[in-house]
């Protein structure tokens, strides 16, 4: 019997920041957000047949270390970014079949412009385009759009499944063969394949249809990364495929079968949903040759800048930590904030159990090996690389894949993903030789 195949994204959001971009090879000669870079990356990216190359998103300059924002902008600490939409679509202009994932937040965004836009996207790239939905959990970007803290955590995840909703309604309110464009009669578009939407729910009220013509997908793939159990329920509502955090393998089996339950709780089939894991990797000709560059990670940024990264992630000010605390009690008070209960300290919890106490020197020493991705980059040869991806791959059910980012050195990580990687996961029977779909959705969809 044929393997089940992987499917992997490429996860382009932190090759300019946290220090990465000061990688030998990498911005050499044009500095964030250069296209012409971006393009280069896409087409290398397409010559190794990956699904599609994604990046997150957040609008805030993070101020929560310390309460200001010094730190993140001395040493690119999620700073600074753009919203990569124009970025994607020249990619796009410049490639065939490789697929495109923006970040988009239901916190903050209408569900009518953005239906709007992704049906536009979907046109330009000719039905390569993914949307992934972020509730966001971070205080600064809730400030960009006027709300004095964040919203509470579960209204915030009733308030994507109520924006999918109405993005759905929108894009099926034109019908796939709604247009004409007959010369000879001159008609355009066939009334009755047009409807009307008219949606007043808790967060919106919205009437459409959508002004558009139908696009190549009908609607971008989707995909949510909630980790937390009302996060993982909203993924089970709205997504083609889920995200989802690289963690130990013990919590990503956990979460496979969370999510299997939910799903099925719900009538959808989980054998049809996957899961892309992020993997942060970094690959090497030779195992010396990877682990030399994760060694990098740790000298990249100052520790301030950890700092800035873990309080923005975690919404809680570490500079404030008391000369002893447990970490129980620590992430209780991240919880109050709205944040994600299942962040960084989530994890040390769950290496040190609930009862561990830390002092803020230990707490950073963690958590530099957490916020440069040193931990969580795994470092080898293409065999070792596909050895651990394969065991993965299994152990959390052979549907979806991986997100490989947070790449060490880019481009030479990405060369290393086509030109070593790729081919030994094809030799193994586990990933495409060539594109078949005609679109994201059809390739992502191959088993
Ligand atoms: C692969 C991946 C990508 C993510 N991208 C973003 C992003 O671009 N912007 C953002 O605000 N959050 C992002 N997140 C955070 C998730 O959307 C989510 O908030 C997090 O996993 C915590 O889960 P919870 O919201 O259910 O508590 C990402 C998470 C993962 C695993």
């Amino acid at each position: 019997m044929a393997k089940a195949k992987m499917h992997l994204g490429l996860d382009l959001s932190y090759s300019h920041m946290g220090g990465r971009w000061r990688m030998p090879g990498a911005w050499e000669h044009a500095s964030f957000p250069d296209v012409g870079t971006y393009e280069e990356l896409a087409r290398i990216a397409e010559r190794g047949l990956l699904d599609f190359i994604f990046s997150g998103d957040g609008t805030g300059v993070p101020v929560t270390w310390r309460g200001e924002r010094d730190a993140a902008v001395e040493w690119g600490i999620n700073w600074p970014r753009q919203d990569l939409n124009p970025i994607f679509v020249a990619m796009s202009r410049v490639t065939k079949h490789i697929g495109y994932g923006l970040t988009y937040s239901s916190t903050f965004m209408h569900p009518y412009y953005t239906a709007r836009l992704l049906n536009s996207l979907d046109h330009v790239t000719n039905g390569r385009i993914a949307m992934n939905l972020v509730a966001s959990t971070r205080q600064s970007d809730a400030e960009n759009f006027g709300f004095e803290g964040l919203m509470e955590h579960a209204s915030r995840y009733e308030r994507m499944e109520e924006f999918i909703d109405v993005c759905n309604q929108l894009w099926a309110s034109v019908e796939a063969d709604a247009m004409v464009w007959d010369r000879a009669s001159g008609r355009v578009g066939v009334p009755s394949k047009i409807h009307d939407v008219d949606h007043n729910g808790r967060f919106f009220k919205v009437k459409g249809p959508l002004n558009t013509p139908p696009s190549p997908q009908g609607k971008p793939v989707i995909v949510q990364a909630g980790g937390s159990p009302r996060g993982i329920r909203a993924a089970a509502k709205v997504v083609d495929h889920a995200f989802a955090a690289d963690k130990a393998l013990d919590l990503q089996v956990q979460q496979r079968h969370a999510f299997d339950e939910v799903l099925t709780a719900i009538g959808r089939d989980p054998s049809k949903v996957g899961i892309l894991w992020q993997t942060p990797i970094t690959i090497g000709k030779t195992e010396a040759e990877a682990l030399a560059r994760r060694e990098k990670l740790l000298t990249l940024v100052p520790l301030e800048a950890v700092g800035a990264y873990l309080s923005h992630n975690c919404g809680y000010d570490f500079s404030r930590l008391p000369n002893r605390f447990s970490l129980k009690a620590l992430n209780e008070e991240i919880i109050a904030t709205q944040a994600s209960p299942v962040g960084f300290v989530h994890e040390l919890i769950h290496s040190f159990g609930e009862s561990a106490e830390m002092t803020p020197a230990e707490f950073f020493e963690h958590g530099r090996r957490n916020a440069t991705g040193y931990e969580q980059t795994i470092a080898g040869d293409a065999q070792q690389l596909a050895d651990i991806l394969e065991e993965k791959f299994e152990a959390t059910g052979s549907r979806g894949g991986f997100m490989l980012g947070h790449t060490v050195e880019m481009p030479a990580d990405l060369i290393g993903i086509t030109e070593l990687l790729v081919p030994e996961l094809q030799r193994r029977g586990r990933f495409r030789t060539e594109y078949r779909g005609r679109t994201l959705r059809e390739n992502l969809a191959e088993e």
